[in-house]
Order: C-alpha cells, then structure tokens, then sequence
C-alpha cells in the first residue's frame, strides 16, 4: 500500500498562524511535529511503502525539510506549479506510482487531519484494504456529531458482504446546506466523509476517465511531461495550467457506483478552525479555556487564547478567540470563526 499525502492546501481558516507561504500542514498546531509529519508519522506500524508527497512547487523546501527532520523516507516529493484541486492532484500521484507497470493500492491522506486513536485507524486501515482489493473506492465514514457544511456526507447502504467491515456507499453529497445537512444528520444514516480514500491506482484511474475525461487527460500529459530535480518530481506548468479544478468528491466520489465506507471512530477532526483546536485541546483549564503562550486572563470561560510573542490580556469575555502573531492579531467569537476566511479573501484582494 502506497500513502498519497495531500499537501497543496491553503487552510485560510486558521489565519493569522497559517500563511500563503506556510499554511496549516506545515504548522506544529496540536503537537511537537508539524500536521504533515504526524500525518506520516501515525501510519508507524502499518504494512505501508514511503508515501508520496504532493504538494505545490512553492512549498518544496518547507516539505522536504519537514521530512528530514524526522527522518522520514519518501517515494517522491511531486511538484504541482499550481493547485488544481484533489481530484487533478491524486491523479499525479496514481499516474506516477503506475509509471513502473505495477498498480499499487493508494492510501491518500490529507495533511492536515488529527487522529488520536491510531490502533483504531489502523484497524480501519486493515479493514479498507480488503475492499480496495476487491476494486471499491473506499471511504472512511466519521459518525457527525453537527450539521457541518464544509464536509461531504455519506449515506450507509448494505454491508459489503458479510465478512468484511464496510458499507456500500448509497449516496455521497458535497458540502449540502445547512438544512440537507441537518437532515442528514437526524436521519442518523449518513457518516461525514473523512477526507481520506483508499483506492487500486487504476481504479481511481478508470473511474476519473469516466467522470471527468479532461482532467485524466490533462493530468496524463503532465506526467508525461515530468522530469527529476533532485528528490522532487517536476511538471510542466503550461501543460498542468490547462488542467480542470476539482475535487476528488464532486468530480468522482458523487458520481462513482464503487464508492464503499468504512466507518471510522478513532478521534479523527480536520483540525479546520480555531475552534475545532479548542474542542479537541488535551489540556484547558479551570475555565474551560486553552491557553497557548503569555496571557493573563480574568472571568475568561470557553475560549482560545495564543500568543507568538506579545502577552495577551482579556477580561470578562466568553467563547472568545484571540490569536497574536508577529505582523498581525485575530480577536473573533468562537462561533463565527469560519468566517476568517473573508478576512483573508479580504487581504489577497488588497495586495
Ligand atoms: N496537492 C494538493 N493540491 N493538495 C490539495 C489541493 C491541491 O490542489 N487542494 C487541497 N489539497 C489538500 C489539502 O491540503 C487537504 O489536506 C486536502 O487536500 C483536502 O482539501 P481541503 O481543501 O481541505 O478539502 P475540504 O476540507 O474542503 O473537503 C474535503 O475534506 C473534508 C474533511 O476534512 C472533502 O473530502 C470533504 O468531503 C471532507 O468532508
Ligand atoms: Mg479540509
């Protein structure tokens, strides 16, 4: 089994700390190591090859040197000159893992996940392998415990077959809104789609030129088009430029007869906001608030306070998020963080 690490994200809700040049899978958010080093590092233990890494081209140093630092071996380091979204981006990396003649089973990892239980993940590791086998998309489903709109959402069909763990996928919708998510929820038969897929490289192939023939081309002549510098795999740019922008789950997963879930309960969270770091923060204290850095905090309860370098003072606010970097300071309510990305749509219209 080959990973496939996802790491061309931009994780423009976790501004100010994560940044164009260093976004979120590069940051030591939740532990000592940086989220694409844990991402690696957690696979310890599973019958796994080195992963390839994909990311884009002005990250290359960030990613090799992350990778050095814990020693990590890799199977490539593949250079996109732009994002094209995942769908384009795991089509590089199952073309190139294909271009020895062998078709390899690929786990593909976001960058930018937590999983606290690893046992149990690698469990569900074990149990999708044997329905990638078989030639299934396999998905693994997260029991939601909200009407989140930014996941995909999964509804549980029969089982696989009798010995194995997994369901057929009965329906996979992106992103719904907010009513059709809340539907979803209530119904209790759907699970969020974790963002993590295991796949046959030519299965994903196969059902790409399917459901979005331009991209599987595109993608074809870029690899086509590769060429070695140093440990990382280069494309030429003009020709990826031409490459449709998808992902995975609109391009392929809504679409695909294959698809399969294996339900997932390891303490899995995609790490997308400030406060998702607050609810799954090990350590809060007596007032219920996680506290990073210099800070004196008085009638402060239930929220996120980080300083890089500044002490930050708060007094009688509750559900507060204050985040202090070098060039720039957040102070927003915890339940409107996910709107931090204005700010920083905000912030590229003005350059
Ligand atoms: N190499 C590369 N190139 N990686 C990318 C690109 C790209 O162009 N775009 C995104 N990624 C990486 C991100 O860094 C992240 O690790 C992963 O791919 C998923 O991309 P996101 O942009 O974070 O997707 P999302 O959060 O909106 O939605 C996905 O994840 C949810 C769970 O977190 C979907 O799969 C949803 O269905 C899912 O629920
Ligand atoms: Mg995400």
């Amino acid at each position: 089994m080959k990973p496939v690490v996802l790491a061309g994200g931009s994780g423009s809700r976790l501004w100010p700390k994560s940044r164009a040049a260093l976004p979120k899978q590069f940051l030591r958010l939740t532990c000592e190591l940086t989220m694409l080093q844990d991402t690696i590092k957690r696979l310890k233990g599973t019958a796994i090859d080195a992963p390839i890494v994909i990311c884009n081209d002005a990250h290359r140093f960030l990613v090799a040197e992350q990778l050095r630092q814990e020693d990590i071996k890799h199977g490539g380091i593949l250079l996109e000159p732009m994002g094209r979204n995942t769908a384009p981006a795991i089509a590089l990396a199952a073309l190139h893992a294909s271009l020895s003649g062998e078709d390899p089973i690929l786990l593909v990892l976001a960058a930018d996940h937590l999983i606290s239980d690893t046992a149990k993940f690698h469990t569900a590791i074990e149990q999708a392998q044997k329905l990638a086998e078989q030639g299934k998309l396999v998905t693994f489903g997260i029991v939601p415990d909200s009407a989140h709109t930014g996941y995909g959402y999964i509804k549980r069909g029969a089982e696989v077959s009798a010995n194995l763990v997994g369901y057929e996928v009965a329906q996979f919708v992106e992103k719904p809104n907010l009513s059709t998510a809340q539907s979803y929820v209530d119904s209790g038969e759907y699970y969020w789609n974790s963002g993590m897929f295991m796949f046959k490289a030519s299965r994903y192939l196969q059902e790409l030129e399917k459901y979005a023939p331009e991209i599987l081309a595109s993608c074809k002549k870029a690899i086509a088009s590769e060429s070695k510098d140093l440990e990382f795999v280069r494309l030429d740019a003009e020709v990826f430029a031409a490459c449709p922008d998808d992902s995975i789950d609109y391009a392929v997963m809504e679409k695909t007869n294959a698809a399969c879930v294996v339900p997932l309960d390891a303490g899995w969270s995609d790490v997308g906001s400030w406060s998702s770091l607050w609810e799954t923060a090990k350590q809060k204290d007596a007032n219920n608030n996680v506290v990073i850095g210099d800070a004196i905090l008085d009638g402060v309860h239930n929220s996120y306070i980080n300083s890089e370098q500044r002490l930050i003072s708060v007094v009688g606010l509750d559900d507060v998020v204050v985040v202090e970097t070098k060039d720039a300071v957040l102070v927003a309510h915890k339940d409107k963080v996910q709107d931090i990305k204005n700010v920083v749509n905000q912030l590229k219209a003005e350059k």
